[in-house]
């Protein structure tokens, strides 16, 4: 495998005269190409969500997934009598809180001119983007990270949501042989052929997450380790002093996890909509992602004081909070139309198959 001398590459490059190590974690190898602060895939200026970009959220979808939202939201602080306090994190371009925004200013205009909007984001651009998204929107703060959110604010009382921000975190990796755990690495000796390799011995931390997730790691399976995740719960638990925790994402539970499909883990690139197998190609040129570890999401949460109001799949979520309160009864035959392509968003939210696949919508309470 040669990969291309752009991207991350000076950077890796860096790290080997700097260090007298030859390999790195895989999490330190996805912080690098996701999140260095210059030639990072998110902090660089490029089209990264929607057709132009390399994938698709199901907030780039069709806004009707941030009006069934937004309307859950609205139940939830009006019914609290909490103050009227939305707190997005990871939230990309923007396109999901300006449907929110447009949402609740159209139907609840009293509760919208209360509404602080708390938007937060690590990626320069995102942050640009959504800044020029949500220009007409005045009750929108935006922030780079949540540290500077909780300075600027404080702790939050209502409502914070993310999609899709955990599948973007840093994760370890981890593989079975001949009964042994081993963490598996990346060899940085050349940057020209960037490869994996194997370590008999994994750090304590990983370990320790191992035995404290109750996950059965089968002989010659692989699985991802997500610390930051952890430490993400512990941070949102310093960030909310009451208030909903939504998470949406896509996640296995233990369980799912044992199944032979998912039997080489989940991290995986994308590059103009296509699923890269090899994570270690283009490195800082195409997403990674990974899917969640939701009972270990759900376990953490209880751990720091979260109560778990529901983990549902994202389709019955949807339904169950009034997405089919937004078909559109018409008799435009025109396929492209505004109607028919809601309906269809809807359908395809609703149906198996669809854009709701393995995606769970996550409510902790606390
Ligand atoms: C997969 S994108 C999802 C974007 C958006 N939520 C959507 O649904 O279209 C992940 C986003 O999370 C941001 N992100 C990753 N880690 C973050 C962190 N620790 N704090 C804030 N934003 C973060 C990235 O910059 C990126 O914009």
């Amino acid at each position: 495998m040669t990969v291309q001398a752009s991207g991350v590459i000076p950077i890796l490059q860096k790290k080997i005269q700097q260090s007298i190590a030859d390999d790195i974690s895989y999490a330190e190898f996805i912080e690098t190409a996701l999140y260095d602060p210059v030639r990072g895939y998110y902090r660089r200026k490029s089209d990264k969500i929607g057709s132009s970009g390399d994938f698709y959220t199901s907030s780039s979808v069709h806004p009707v997934f941030a009006w069934v939202f937004a309307d859950y939201f609205y139940d939830y602080l009006t019914r609290c009598n909490a103050p009227y306090m939305i707190c997005e994190l990871g939230g990309g371009s923007g396109s999901f809180a300006k449907e929110v925004l447009s949402h609740l200013k159209l139907k609840h205009p009293e509760f919208y001119n209360e509404l602080h909007y708390l938007y937060v984001d690590v990626s320069e651009d995102h942050l640009a983007k959504a800044q020029d998204q949500l220009a007409s929107f005045q009750c929108v703060s935006f922030y780079q990270s949540t540290d500077k959110l909780k300075s600027a604010q404080g702790t939050i009382n209502g409502v914070v949501f993310s999609n899709e921000l955990l599948d973007a975190m840093p994760v370890h990796v981890v593989e079975k042989r001949e009964g042994v755990i081993n963490e598996v690495r990346v060899s940085i000796k050349s940057t020209e052929k960037l490869e994996e390799v194997i370590v008999h011995k994994v750090q304590p931390e990983i370990e320790e997450w191992l035995n404290w997730s109750g996950l059965n790691i089968q002989e010659g399976n692989r699985i991802e380790v997500p610390l930051k995740m952890n430490e993400w719960v512990d941070e949102m638990s310093a960030l909310i002093e009451s208030g909903l925790l939504v998470t949406v994402d896509y996640g296995y539970s233990n369980a799912e996890w044992q199944e032979p499909s998912h039997r080489k883990g989940s991290l995986r690139g994308y590059h103009n909509h296509q699923l890269i197998e090899n994570p270690l190609l283009n490195p800082g040129q195409m997403d990674l992602t990974t899917h969640i570890h939701i009972d270990s999401l759900l376990k953490k949460g209880k751990e720091v004081g979260f109560t778990t109001i529901s983990c549902t799949r994202q389709r019955d979520f949807l339904l169950e909070h009034g997405l089919f309160n937004f078909l559109y009864e018409h008799q435009n035959p025109d396929p492209f139309s505004k109607e028919s392509r809601l309906n269809r968003a809807i359908r395809s939210f609703a149906t198996p198959g669809g854009i709701s696949d393995s995606f769970h919508v996550i409510v902790q309470e606390c």
